[in-house]
């Protein structure tokens, strides 16, 4: 199989996995990306069930509004039911680095109010230890040299990524060649960095389940 089949075969497991926990109340909150894309694409053949989901990004929202499925503002749900997100890297305690896509800020936010985190990969993002993937720290725009000067002295090598701006309207540095031992406490040094909107690093909200697609079909890490 492709990447590109085992993002599709991990996101028809998610919603598999869903499916039967399904009612009225219900609030399913999505990711950002391809796998996500796809999570949303098979959310579609189930749309008369979906009452409710709230998106992490506005390419998102504008993907499930093209399917006819019903997007809501976080403020106007009490809680997100599951919450369905791809990742850039995962350990095996299901810390994760996000934001490849720029939406690592609401991807964070949905996060944080889920009950629970649905990750789903391809096995090519399981890895021992975080930091092969650049680091993405969202940052106030004026604050971009002061936070990339802050993140050197962490001991890492910060790049802006030319060109996007966040759905917040923020800049991304990606911080390259960041061996991440202990990434609570790296999400929260980094964090402390006055500008920075947050960063990458899902440590301190883990995935509650990753889903991981392999060649020998997909598997469940707790
Ligand atoms: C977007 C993300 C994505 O979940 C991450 O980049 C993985 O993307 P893909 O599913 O395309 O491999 O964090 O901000």
């Amino acid at each position: 199989m492709t990447q590109d089949e085992l993002k599709q075969a991990v996101a028809k497991a998610a919603l598999d996995y869903i499916k039967p926990h399904i009612d009225e109340h219900t609030v399913i909150g999505i990711g950002t990306g391809s796998t996500a894309n796809y999570f949303i694409d098979y959310l579609a053949e189930i749309k008369a069930e979906v009452n409710a989901t709230v998106a992490s990004s506005e390419a998102s929202a504008q993907r499930l509004k093209q399917h006819g499925i019903p997007v809501f503002d976080l403020n106007s749900v009490d809680e997100i039911s599951f919450y369905i997100d791809g990742a850039d890297e995962s350990n095996h305690q299901l810390q994760l680095i996000k934001g490849g896509g720029a939406a690592l800020t609401r991807e964070k936010i949905v996060a944080a109010c889920a009950k629970e985190f649905v990750c789903i990969a391809d096995e090519s993002k399981l890895v021992d230890t975080l930091g092969s993937f650049p680091l993405p720290v969202e940052v106030i725009p004026m604050a971009r040299s002061h936070v990339a000067r802050e993140l050197v002295k962490l001991g890492g090598d910060p790049v802006y990524r030319q060109g996007v701006s966040t759905d917040n309207g923020n800049i991304i540095l990606d911080v390259y060649n960041f061996a991440i031992a202990d990434a609570l406490a790296v999400e929260s040094a980094i964090n402390q960095i006055t500008g920075v909107v947050t960063n990458g690093l899902f440590a301190q909200r883990p995935a509650d389940i990753l889903l991981l697609a392999t060649q020998n079909g997909v598997k469940q890490l707790h």
